[in-house]
């Protein structure tokens, strides 16, 4: 007998996807992953509630590590080809993803990324692991398995603050639900996010009763906190002093507190220069942003370890709007110059605050010192690399940097005595608080 044409059976389900099949789905997941970073980082000075503003930085440098550990994954099963510039045949889908940021309302926006986009997101990558082979495919496996723990978390939070924000704007509830809903069934003719299946060849419509998301003028600001535009004294009255002991504890939490800018700058700036720059802007300007919302947060910790209410606190804007009506890359020079600015200083601060034994101030300083230094290098590259491509509709940085001191030098002028004595008699009472706070 011969046995020339008997085999041993290798139709095993871990052998379904191969190399280029595996890539195919991979490079969906991250075009999917790319949009809906890009779009939801355009939402940020929208949001009023700073524990949903601050998230939104966290989600989205999640996803973004998970987007390049995609596009890693990609260049490695395709080898040697790094091209990855186009979605391709997964355009309607990266297209349909992009509409949330058309969402008519905050609610909207929350639900339509949570509810309805990350779902899909969550539900494929669930798919993939199921069907993938985590013994050829291991290294997907590693951060598709977190990214999904991650999804999790990013689902349930986001669905309790969009329901939240629908039923507080009962004027645009129906309206905000009625784009809901047309963006699910948007979602559900293109057969959701697949993994066999490429999206079906057509052409996305937009989503009726879409408004597309506008860089604001005024940021929103969360109404706990004490609304303004100059936050402490010394910006506007060069007499005022930036303290000492105490004074240095306040000031400084206060300032981390009003990061909130930097926060809002950098989600801007993530969305307006995503098609522009290459994704490693995205991946950047991603951890760029959230670690904005961390030093925002470590403000705000230790205001309220300290006791204070955020109604005592002022939350102000006025560095967002002194780029109003400029080109986004005045917002990138701001976020860069200003917040690199004191460098120098933090080593100096962070000692101080071991010196007269505040441990949290101390602490939360020196992680920012560290997040500094990187940002120093992202603001550098990324300004040099505009100016690259466009000389002429991109200023060089030294130019860049003026202009945003002029900027912010006549916003300054702009402070009226009103403002000014309404801020000094914030400032006092948040002194005066806390040397009671000191001493209790
Ligand atoms: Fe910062
Ligand atoms: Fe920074």
């Amino acid at each position: 007998m011969s046995l020339a044409h008997i085999y041993l059976r290798g139709d095993q389900p871990r052998a379904r996807w191969k190399r280029h099949d595996t890539a195919q789905i991979l490079k969906r997941f991250f075009f999917c992953e790319r949009s809906l970073i890009v779009s939801a980082s355009a939402w940020i000075p929208h949001i009023q509630d700073l524990d949903v503003k601050l998230a939104i930085p966290y989600f989205c440098w999640q996803n973004a590590e998970t987007a390049n550990d995609l596009r890693e994954r990609v260049f490695e099963l395709r080898f040697p080809s790094r091209l990855m510039e186009h979605e391709g045949a997964d355009r309607p889908l990266a297209a349909l993803l992009n509409q949330i940021r058309k969402a008519p309302t905050v609610g909207a926006f929350l639900a339509g990324w949570g509810s309805v986009a990350l779902t899909a997101l969550r539900d494929a990558y669930h798919e993939f692991l199921e069907h993938a082979d985590p013994l050829a495919d291991a290294p997907t496996y590693r951060f598709l398995e977190l990214s999904l723990r991650e999804k999790e978390q990013q689902i349930t939070k986001l669905a309790a603050w969009a329901a939240q924000e629908l039923a507080a704007d009962q004027i645009n509830r129906s309206r905000g639900e009625t784009w809901l809903n047309e963006f699910g069934q948007a979602l559900a003719r293109l057969g959701g996010i697949g993994t066999d299946e490429a999206p079906p060849e057509v052409e996305v419509s937009p989503i009726p009763g879409s408004q597309p998301v506008l860089i604001p003028d005024r940021p929103a600001r969360d109404r706990r906190y004490w609304s303004c535009r100059f936050y402490w004294p010394d910006i506007i009255d060069s007499d005022f002093p930036y303290g000492e002991g105490l004074l240095l504890q306040l000031r400084s939490a206060v300032s981390h507190l009003n990061e909130v800018w930097a926060v809002e700058h950098g989600g801007i700036i993530l969305s307006e220069f995503a098609d522009i720059l290459p994704w490693e802007w995205i991946r950047d300007a991603a951890r760029w942003t959230y670690d904005e919302s961390r030093h925002c947060q470590m403000g705000r910790n230790r205001l309220s370890a300290w006791g204070f209410d955020p109604s005592e606190v002022p939350l102000g804007s006025y560095i967002y709007e002194s780029a109003n009506g400029v080109e986004p890359i005045y917002r990138l020079g701001m976020l860069y110059f200003f917040e690199t600015k004191n460098i120098g200083r933090k080593p100096e601060r962070t000692a101080v605050f071991k010196e007269i034994g505040d441990a949290a101030s101390e602490h939360d300083m020196d992680f920012d010192w560290a997040d500094e230094t990187i940002h120093a290098t992202y603001g550098n590259r990324w300004l040099r690399a505009l100016h690259e491509l466009s000389a002429e509709k991109y200023p060089p940085a030294d130019k860049v940097r003026e202009k945003c001191e002029l900027l912010v030098t006549k916003m300054i002028a702009s402070a009226s005595p009103a403002e000014k004595s309404a801020l000094v008699a914030r400032a006092s009472s948040m002194i005066q608080r806390a040397n009671e706070l000191a001493r209790a």
